[in-house]
């Protein structure tokens, strides 16, 4: 765990009362045993985001986000784990003990070292840019794009001088070895050990995370010499599909004004920042990963996407729209005319039609529609079929009917259909379609939305979640669990990690449920928060026995189905299906026994099944089945 150690961390968590942190950023209302409000990260009118001050979490019920104190620090401010700890323990007169290893002292100093040498390199570009003789032609390039002084600054813009090596002669007069240089990205080492630098006869664009620091940077060709672009290579501080760049500058517009516009590239952002259009960022690169799509939630929703109106534009449009929607945002995409880019439309056409753009900016559902419509050529039935087929799985992701039905008009309109007929078709595709898609598009429904609109969960999906939320607060069961259904008693993988990190931490002497959070993953910890919000039913022991029963009952009933399915293979292939058949028929004497309600009779049948099955007791439900 880094510096600190574990039982620091849990001091400092102690000390820390959740409701105090939180009430520092959101109004808390108590409500018996907890308190409501509007949820931080994202935008609602209702509160569905909750504190819980006995479990010392939070958790909002409108974009399933949740965790401990530490948790909310790290989504609200943007804080790695380490620095969450350091800023609490510094509020509560806690003085952290640099009692890590050597190796971690080591490197913690090597990451300072790398940051000093970060932000050095900023201001040497920035000075050079600004004075240098050699960046003469640097200085007429970008007033040519229209930068003013106070842009440049605010950007830290600057110019690597075309010399192999000075800015490693600079940072080697300030105490940085070469080596150093080159870890940080800003220098390369030839084959036979020799140090040049990276950046050379370049425009540098520092690239900064969200709190602030320089992370690495970006050098543009001052003419149409290719590569156009090189970056910082992945290094100890930069992770580019992590950041996004301007965001440390969109921060505070991003909140006013209630959405965030992603654009392709440096110069869009720089641009639009000119323009005063601060509440946009770039993704560097055309791809959004992941982790970018996360960062931007914790900010904002509302998002506007702005990418080149080039091929490769529209194409990473729509891998973003997936994954953002996936994500649970709320995604409209800007048409920006003639194949140009925010950059160019700004300056040949500035402020207002751009804002025009932006109203106008049609939903996610219309873009895909517009994007199918004019692929190909609509005019058959089935050439419209296949374009509804296309976009119903977007519309079905949507809550809202209102909007719903405002999409559907706009299909009518655009496949020259009535609003009754596209509107039937739905229906028809929504009753087809059941729960089966694998399509991103409707992960959103079961992911993002208000937990009461998720689809009724199964019986098995209950009992798992009663069944780990007892287990979380009572690990001493786990025992009995892995007795009764092996060692692998869930069927979803991020309830089966859960559980294998509270197996790995129950015994240690400090294990506490909060505590637990710092040892999960992102959506563990999500889904850990969840469960403690369900309230435990009954005596534990008891219940236990229910939610167990309950899964056995699902592993039986999954088994019977695979078993026919063998069976009818076997058949087929001629090979040996008596065995198989007999398990099924006692399978399906217990299923009838159970439903008879007729206990006697059940048990008797469940322990000659045992038998059957022998030492394979548990594992055999499951196996050869694709767990679905
Ligand atoms: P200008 O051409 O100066 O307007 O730059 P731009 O920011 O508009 O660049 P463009 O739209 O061509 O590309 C978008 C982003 O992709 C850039 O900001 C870079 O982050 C990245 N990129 C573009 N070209 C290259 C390249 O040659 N190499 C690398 N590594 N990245 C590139
Ligand atoms: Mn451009």
């Amino acid at each position: 765990m880094g510096l600190i150690s574990a039982e620091v961390i849990e001091t400092v968590r102690l000390r820390s009362d959740i409701v105090e942190v939180v009430s520092r950023y959101v109004q808390l209302k108590k409500k018996g045993k907890y308190f409501t409000g509007l949820c931080p990260f994202h935008q609602e009118r209702t509160p569905s985001f909750t504190v819980t001050p006995d479990k010392q979490i939070f958790h909002c019920f409108g974009c399933n986000t949740g965790g401990n104190v530490f948790r909310f620090l790290m989504l609200k401010e943007n804080l790695t784990f380490v620095e969450a700890i350091s800023l609490l323990a510094q509020q509560a007169g806690i003085a952290i003990p640099s009692n890590g290893s050597p190796a971690e002292r080591e490197k913690e100093h090597k990451r300072n070292r790398l940051r000093q040498i970060n932000s050095l390199a900023m201001d040497y570009f920035f000075y050079m840019c600004q004075h240098h003789d050699a960046a003469a032609g640097a200085r007429k390039y970008l007033a040519d794009r229209g930068l003013s002084r106070e842009i440049l600054e605010r950007f830290k813009v600057g110019y690597a001088l075309p010399n192999w090596d000075s800015l490693l002669l600079f940072l080697k007069e300030k105490g940085y070895q070469a080596q150093e240089v080159a870890e940080v990205g800003l220098a390369i080492k030839t084959e036979n050990g020799k140090y040049y630098d990276r950046f050379r006869q370049r425009v540098i664009l520092p690239v900064w995370d969200a709190t602030g620091r320089v992370v690495g940077f970006g050098g543009r060709v001052l003419d149409h010499s290719l590569p156009k672009y090189i970056n910082t290579p992945e290094t100890l501080l930069f992770s580019k599909g992590h950041l996004l760049y301007g965001l440390h500058l969109a921060r505070g517009a991003i909140r006013e004004k209630g959405f965030v516009i992603i654009m392709e590239g440096y110069m869009d952002v720089i641009t639009a920042h000119r323009f005063g259009i601060t509440n946009a960022v770039a993704s560097l690169g055309t791809s959004l990963t992941r982790e970018q799509g996360r960062l931007l939630m914790n900010y904002n929703r509302n998002i506007v996407i702005a990418y080149d109106a080039d091929a490769a534009g529209v194409a990473a449009t729509m891998r973003s729209l997936d994954l953002l929607q996936e994500l649970g945002c709320l995604v409209r995409v800007v048409n920006i005319p003639d194949g140009k880019d925010p950059d160019e439309f700004l300056q040949k056409q500035g402020y207002q039609p751009w804002e025009n753009l932006i109203d106008q900016s049609p939903s996610l559902i219309e873009y895909k529609l517009q994007q199918a419509v004019s692929k190909k050529q609509v005019r058959t039935v089935s050439d419209k079929l296949e374009i509804m087929q296309q976009v119903f799985p977007s519309l079905s992701a949507i809550n809202s009917e209102v909007e719903v039905e405002e999409n559907l008009k706009v299909m009518a309109g655009l496949l020259n259909l009535s609003p009754e007929a596209i509107a039937g078709e739905f229906k028809r595709h929504k009753a087809n379609a059941g729960k089966k898609w694998t399509n991103s598009d409707n992960i959103v429904k079961t992911k993002h939305n208000t937990l009461s609109n998720i689809k009724k969960p199964d019986a098995r999906e209950k009992a798992e979640a009663g069944l780990l939320r007892l287990i979380i607060e009572d690990p001493s069961l786990i025992e009995t669990v892995i007795a009764k259904l092996g060692p692998e008693p869930f069927s979803s993988s991020n309830y089966h990690k859960l559980f294998q990190q509270v197996q790995k931490i129950f015994n240690k002497p400090d294990y506490q449920l909060a505590g637990l959070f710092n040892y999960l993953g992102d959506d563990e910890q999500t889904l850990l928060s969840y469960l403690l919000t369900l309230e435990i039913p009954g005596e534990n022991r008891e219940q236990m026995s229910e939610y167990v029963e309950c899964i056995s009952r699902c592993n039986r009933q999954e088994r019977r189905t695979m078993l026919l399915q063998e069976i009818s293979k076997a058949e087929k292939s001629g090979s040996h299906w008596h065995d198989l058949w007999n398990e099924y028929i006692l399978l399906r004497g217990i299923a009838e026994a159970e439903r008879l309600g007729d206990r006697e009779r059940t048990a008797v049948l469940l322990q000659e099944y045992q038998q059957l099955i022998k030492i394979d007791t548990w594992k055999h439900p499951r196996e050869g089945s694709d767990g679905s």
